[in-house]
C-alpha cells in the first residue's frame, strides 16, 4: 500500500456554497471520498486533513515524516504566501503534487505566483475536483512506477 497525505488548505472546508462558480459544487467531503474510492482502486492508503492555520498544516506534514511516501496539497491561500509550508515540503523531501480546483494562471495577479511549485514535482491546476485524482494518479506513478 502506498501511503499518502492529501492536505487541504484555508477555506476549502466551505467548498460546496464557497464561489461555486470557481470552485465547483461538491462539497470537500465529495472530494474526500472521490479521492479515497480511487486510492483504494489502486492500493493506496490516504491520511486527509484540513486546516485554515499555517502552523497546523506545518504540523500536520512534519508528524506525518516517517509514515508518508507522497504528497498532495492544495494549500489554498498560502500557496501564495507560505515561506512555512514551502520550508515544511522542502525539510521533508516527500514527492509533492501541488493541487488547485481553478486555473490559478487564469485569475488575479496575485494568484499567478506559487511559492510552493518550485519545491512540487508537478502542479495540477484547473481540473475542479479532477485535479486531485490527477495528482493522486501522477504521484502513484512515481512512487511506484507500472
Ligand atoms: C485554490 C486557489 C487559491 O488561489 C485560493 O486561495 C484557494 C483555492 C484552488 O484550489 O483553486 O483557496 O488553491
Amino acid at each position: 500500500m502506498n501511503k499518502i497525505l492529501v492536505v487541504h488548505g484555508p477555506n476549502l472546508d466551505l467548498l460546496g456554497e464557497r464561489e461555486p462558480n470557481v470552485y465547483g459544487k461538491d462539497t470537500l467531503e465529495n472530494i474526500n471520498s472521490l479521492l479515497q474510492k480511487e486510492a483504494e482502486k489502486n492500493n493506496a492508503e490516504l491520511k486527509i486533513f484540513q486546516s485554515n492555520s499555517e502552523g497546523d498544516i506545518v504540523n500536520f506534514l512534519r508528524d506525518n515524516r516517517k509514515w508518508a511516501e507522497g504528497i498532495i496539497i492544495n494549500p489554498a491561500a498560502y500557496t501564495h504566501t507560505s515561506v512555512a509550508i514551502r520550508d515544511a515540503i522542502k525539510a521533508l523531501n516527500i514527492p509533492t503534487v501541488e493541487v488547485h480546483l481553478s486555473n490559478i494562471y487564469a485569475r488575479e495577479e496575485f494568484r499567478q505566483k506559487s511559492l510552493i511549485s518550485p519545491v512540487a514535482v508537478a502542479t495540477i491546476s484547473g481540473f475542479g475536483k479532477q485535479s486531485y485524482v490527477l495528482a493522486l494518479h501522477g504521484i502513484l506513478s512515481l512512487i511506484s512506477p507500472r
